[in-house]
């Protein structure tokens, strides 16, 4: 049963952008005695419950960090699986998030990712292009240091074909050339299980994006804590370096 929404949330607006770094699938399975592959498919049902909420919620966008560049150096066999469990998920959900109205964006490097599940993401992301809901934004083979060197990548590139002059590079023309150029800045960042680190997630979005670290472990993740955390957002005072008695 989806637990009630606090009235404290129901007044505000939900943040525009939510970002989830959704860590603790192999602590959830090792403390129940059963192998890392269960974890990480039960992580897939707080997506499902994730994504349904925060739509609900008219939530704009949710970018949830799925691998990391990083993670490339697992095990090769829970690689694999990790690699397997995507192209499950983009095969099993697609269906379930156009009913949503759901459009869904990849950021990341896919070409690690077998031919087939490369296909595969380019056919869900059109498939699901039409819709007008929740912006859904999977991070895979991703990190922030990545995508800040792929957007200095695409300007020292126009710059060079005399498309751009060095001098009028600045941060709105950086941010154009970033994954996340399309979508409203950072509101939240949530990371689950305890760990106080951005384990190179998102860096340049989120300059001014409140923090928000739980020790739930994210297959415990459900609506009443994203709630919590929302309803933790609701009491910041954003200042953004200004004050408001000028
Ligand atoms: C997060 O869970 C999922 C991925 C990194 C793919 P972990 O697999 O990191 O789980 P813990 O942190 O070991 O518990
Ligand atoms: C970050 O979690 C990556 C994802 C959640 C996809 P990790 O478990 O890989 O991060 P570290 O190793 O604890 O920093
Ligand atoms: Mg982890």
């Amino acid at each position: 049963m989806t637990p009630a929404i606090e009235p404290s949330i129901k007044r505000k607006p939900a943040p525009k952008h939510i970002a989830i770094i959704m860590d603790g699938n192999g602590r959830w399975a090792q403390s129940r005695g059963l192998p890392r592959t269960s974890g990480h498919q039960r992580g897939v049902i707080s997506v499902r419950n994730t994504v349904k909420h925060c739509a609900k919620m008219g939530v704009n966008t949710l970018t949830l960090f799925a691998f990391s560049s990083e993670n490339k150096n697992r095990p090769s066999q829970e690689v694999s699986l990790l690699f397997n469990l995507f192209l499950t998920v983009l095969n099993n959900e697609t269906k379930k998030l156009n009913k949503n109205n759901v459009r869904l964006k990849i950021i990341g490097d896919l070409s690690i990712f077998p031919e087939k599940t490369q296909k595969l993401a380019v056919q869900a992301q059109q498939d699901l292009q039409q819709n007008t809901g929740l912006n859904l934004v999977i991070a895979a083979n991703y990190s922030g240091q990545w995508d800040i060197v792929e957007a200095a990548k695409k300007i020292a590139n126009k710059s060079a074909n005399e498309k751009l002059n060095p001098n009028d590079i600045d941060n709105k023309i950086f941010e154009k050339h970033t994954s996340l150029a399309k979508y409203p800045p950072v509101d939240l960042l949530i990371r689950t299980s305890g760990e106080i680190r951005l384990s190179n997630f998102l860096l340049w979005d989120i300059a001014y994006s409140e923090l928000y670290f739980c020790n739930t472990l994210w297959p415990d993740f459900g609506t009443k804590e994203l709630d919590l955390a929302i309803e933790s957002f609701h009491a910041r005072d954003r200042r953004y370096g200004a004050r408001k008695d000028k």
